[in-house]
């Protein structure tokens, strides 16, 4: 099957992963600088001075700073994202390998500490704003559309010390200045935007046993960046309605593991609290039926007020946009067949096989979740994130064999395919990682997605050169045919 001409074919990669130049040009701090390597068994680690003067490091998933402290870079520990692969630099150099490849789209995002960066200025800063026009516009003269998150993780860390993560009322006022300002400067460069990236994850990942504060604060937190988000999608059409602006979820497909209806039930309440509950007040404007039985299960007081709910109902996005890398099984009977990995959690799938970082390999996962959403919202859907980290050996030669890789996206875009001939309106298809960068999730390099690779490795030595992985040529064929030859 071959897919619409104007399919966006493509890749995606985020500021803070692939930038580097840190503290250059006046670029203010976010969480990732201040956030320390791991592996797929140990943890980043965020280090910050205690209210006492002591040097302190906590793990970064679940991260709360604690009272009196501030955060801080110490000598002694290596900060991946601080370098990335240096795209700050070398952005020219790897816009010619995308359009080589022969791109319709590239994702990427902006740093909000590169244009505000204590996020309180009243002036942006030009350096940044400049760096942007730049990339845009190298963007544009390769003849790829930039697809820009506006939040990919990284609110200024100022803003964190003083406010909170999310938990002040505050951001959304400065959110609005933020958008506001890049709508306005990039008007004509730049026509898609995603509000926050994987905005469903404060939930997602919240442990079922969670205590009841940190779900209060997960649902106050993205209640806030729900009407930061309704704000954005009004700002962004009324300086232009030619902008296209989407959501941004972390798509995962639940299964229940048996057909027990307490199973069934479970897996439902998962797709409600991960997945749905995002989407419904993004998609939809309000918030859906089951809101009140997950407020109530954890006492969930919220700060909501009527000119926020009107904020919704006239902010809802264009399009529906996720990332989709596994899926998962739930169940509510004890099993202690778990699957240990980075952010994967869950019991063993039977039927799967598993990446060395613990996801399920699942494409028909993602053939079910693409006409589930799209049946529920009916706007056109983007795939902005799909790929596999995996080790990569280099040939003598320089040479990259990355035949699994190469499988892994075949089956993946089969599925696409087969959901579009259902009838699924999917515009577009980001690839994650198309050129190396820093995991997120575990601060490494070695977990490796591109289709380019680059010369970084995690004790922070390496050339920066970028080389072409075999999958480079396969991608680059299947672009040229429209998804027709995937061999
Ligand atoms: C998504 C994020 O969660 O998954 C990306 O939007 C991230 O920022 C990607 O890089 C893959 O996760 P990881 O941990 O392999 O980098």
């Amino acid at each position: 099957m071959k897919f619409s001409e104007d399919f966006y074919w493509g890749g995606a990669v985020a500021a803070n992963q692939c930038e580097g130049a840190w503290n250059v040009d006046g670029r203010g701090m976010a969480r990732t600088d201040v956030t320390t390597g791991g592996t797929v068994n140990t943890p980043r680690m965020v280090t910050f001075i205690d209210k006492d003067g002591n040097k302190q490091k906590l793990p970064n998933h679940g991260f709360k700073l604690p009272e009196g402290a501030h955060f801080a870079v110490f000598d002694d520990e290596l900060y991946p994202n601080h370098d990335g692969i240096d795209f700050y630099h070398h952005y020219k150099e790897d816009i010619a390998l995308l359009k080589e490849m022969g791109f319709k789209m590239f994702r990427l995002s902006i740093s909000w500490s590169r244009i505000y960066p204590t996020g309180e200025e009243e002036k942006p800063n030009q350096a940044g704003l400049d760096f942007y026009r730049n990339v845009f516009t190298e963007l544009r003269n390769a003849g790829i559309e930039p697809l820009v998150s506006i939040w990919h993780f990284d609110t200024p860390l100022v803003l964190e010390e003083k406010y909170g993560d999310w938990l002040d009322r505050k951001y959304i006022a400065l959110y609005e200045k933020y958008v506001t300002t890049i709508f306005n400067e990039y008007k004509g460069l730049v026509k898609y935007w995603l509000t926050f990236n994987e905005i469903n994850n404060t939930i997602n990942f919240l442990p079922d046993d969670a205590s009841d504060e940190a779900y209060q604060e997960a649902y106050q937190h993205l209640h806030y960046q729900f009407v930061a988000s309704a704000r954005a999608v009004q700002i962004g059409h009324q300086i232009d309605p030619e902008n296209k602006i989407g959501c941004m979820i972390c798509g995962i497909t639940y299964y229940p593991l048996t057909s027990d209806p307490e199973d069934i039930l479970f897996n439902r309440s998962k797709w409600e609290k991960g997945i749905f509950y995002c989407g419904d007040v993004q998609c939809k404007g309000k918030y859906p039926t089951f809101t009140k039985r997950l407020w109530k299960e954890h006492n969930v007081q919220l700060d909501i007020t009527e000119q926020d709910l009107e904020e919704l109902k006239k902010g809802t996005v264009d399009m529906y946009t996720f990332s989709y890398y596994m899926s998962q099984a739930v169940t509510t009977h004890k099993n202690d067949d778990t699957v240990s990995g980075n952010m994967s959690f869950g019991v063993r799938n039977p039927y799967l096989e598993y990446s060395d970082w613990g996801w399920a390999l699942d494409p028909k996962g993602l053939k079910y979740y693409l006409e589930m959403i799209y049946d529920r919202y009916e706007k056109p859907l983007m795939v902005v994130e799909n790929g596999l980290g995996a080790y990569d050996t280099v040939e003598e030669d320089g040479s990259i064999h990355d035949n699994y890789r190469i499988e892994y996206y075949r089956a993946h875009i089969e599925e696409m395919a087969k959901a579009i001939e259902n009838g699924v309106d999917l515009i577009g298809y980001t690839t994650w990682g198309c050129i190396d960068l820093v995991s997120a999730g575990t601060g490494e390099m070695r977990k490796r997605y591109g289709f380019i690779y680059v010369d970084k490795h995690d004790d922070g030595t390496g050339t920066m050169a970028r080389s072409k992985k075999d999958s480079f040529y396969w991608y680059k064929k299947v672009i040229a045919s429209q998804g027709e030859d995937l061999d």
